[in-house]
C-alpha cells in the first residue's frame, strides 16, 4: 500500500488535528507609540491603522487591545524633547514612564514591555551617545540601563532592549538588580538587523537617523551565524527571552536562533511588514485577514514562541473565532 499524506487533508477537523503548528493569543504582544500631550489619539499616515496616544488616553487603548483577547503590550515612548543624551529615555516622569504608571494602574494583570533605546530620544536619532560620527557603546551602557530601571519603577513587567550595544543586557540586569528590581525580565532584541523594513517606524517614532545610517551597531543582513552568536552573548549575560528582526524575511535566521537558544524566542514583524501588507490589501491586491493568518503561522512555524506584531488585535480576534 502507498503512503498518502493527503488523506490527512481530508477535512478541517483532521487537518487541525495534524497540524504540526498552533497559535494561541498568549503569544502575542502589540507595539503601542506613546507621545507626549493630553487627550491625543491620532493616526501614523505610513501604517494606516495604526496610532500614537498620549498617556491619558492609552487605557483606551489597552481596553480595546484587552477585548480582542491580546494581554501584552509593548511601548514605545515619543518625547517633545529630545537631546544629545536622550534625557527623557530615564526621566522618572517620561512620556514612557507616565504611560506605564497610568496603564499599570488601569490594567494590572496585563503584561507591560518597555521598549529600551535611545533613538526615540536623542537630537541625532542615533541610538546611543555619539563620539564624533560615531555611537560610543560603553558610556551608552549607563544611559540605557537607567532606562530599563526608571521603566521597571514605573511598572515595567519587561524591559526590551533594542539599542544593539554590546554588553546592554549585563548592564542592565546589574542596574535592576542592584537596585531591588530582580523579577523584572529582559527580553532581548539580540538580533536585530540594520534593515529597511524599519522605514514606517521611524516616521511613526520620529526616529529616523538625521545622518548615516545604524550599520555600525545593527547587524548586516548578509549574516545568519553572526545572529546565533548575538544571540547566545544576550542569552549569558542574563537575556530572558531573545527576539530577532524583522521577521518574514529573517525566517531562516529565526530558525537557527531557535535550535540554539534555550529561551523563548520571539519574532517582530515590523512596521515595513505591516505596510506592505496593508497597502497591498488597500489597493484589493491582497485578502488581508488570509495573509496577516497565514504570516503569523510562518512566524510561529520558523521559530517563534513570541510574536510582537501590528496585527495582535485581529490574530487574537481571528483565534478566538476559530478561524486559526
Ligand atoms: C528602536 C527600534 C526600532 C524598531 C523597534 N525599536 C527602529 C530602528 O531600529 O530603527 C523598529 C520597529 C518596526 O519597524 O516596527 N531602535
Amino acid at each position: 500500500m502507498i503512503v498518502r499524506p493527503r488523506r490527512l487533508r481530508r477535512n478541517k477537523i483532521i487537518r487541525d488535528m495534524a497540524a504540526e503548528t498552533r497559535l494561541s493569543p498568549s503569544m502575542l504582544v502589540y507595539p503601542v507609540f506613546i507621545r507626549e500631550g493630553k487627550d491625543i489619539i491620532e493616526e501614523i499616515p505610513a501604517m494606516p491603522g495604526q496610532r500614537r496616544c498620549s498617556p491619558d488616553t492609552f487605557p483606551r487603548i489597552l481596553e480595546e487591545v484587552r477585548r480582542a483577547g491580546v494581554n501584552s503590550v509593548l511601548l514605545f515612548g515619543i518625547p517633545e524633547h529630545k537631546d544629545e543624551r536622550g534625557s527623557e529615555a530615564y526621566n522618572e516622569n517620561g512620556v514612557i514612564q507616565q504611560a506605564l504608571r497610568t496603564g499599570k494602574k488601569h490594567f494590572p494583570e496585563m503584561c507591560f514591555i518597555g521598549d529600551v533605546c535611545l533613538c526615540e530620544y536623542t537630537s541625532h536619532g542615533h541610538c546611543g551617545l555619539l563620539k564624533g560620527e560615531t555611537v560610543d557603546n560603553d558610556p551608552t551602557l549607563e544611559l540605557l540601563a537607567q532606562t530599563a530601571l526608571s521603566q521597571a519603577q514605573a511598572g515595567a513587567d519587561i524591559v526590551a532592549p533594542s539599542d544593539m550595544m554590546d554588553g546592554h543586557v549585563a548592564a542592565i540586569r546589574a542596574k535592576l538588580d542592584g537596585a531591588g528590581m530582580d523579577d523584572t525580565l529582559i527580553f532581548s532584541y539580540a538580533v536585530k538587523y540594520a534593515s529597511a523594513f524599519y522605514g514606517p517606524f521611524r516616521e511613526a517614532a520620529g526616529s529616523a537617523p538625521s545622518f548615516g545610517d545604524r550599520k555600525s551597531y545593527q547587524m548586516d543582513p548578509r549574516n545568519v551565524r553572526e545572529g546565533i552568536r548575538e544571540a547566545l552573548l544576550d542569552i549569558e549575560e542574563g537575556a530572558d527571552m531573545i527576539m530577532v528582526k524583522p521577521g518574514l524575511p529573517y525566517l531562516d535566521v529565526l530558525r537557527a536562533v531557535k535550535e540554539v537558544s534555550e529561551v523563548p524566542v520571539g519574532a517582530y514583524c515590523v512596521s515595513g511588514e505591516y505596510s506592505m501588507i496593508k497597502a497591498a490589501a488597500e489597493r484589493g491586491w491582497l485578502d488581508e485577514k488570509r495573509v496577516i493568518a497565514e504570516s503569523a503561522v510562518c512566524l510561529a512555524r520558523g521559530g517563534a514562541d513570541i510574536i510582537v506584531s501590528y496585527f495582535a488585535p485581529e490574530l487574537a480576534k481571528m483565534m478566538k473565532e476559530g478561524e486559526l
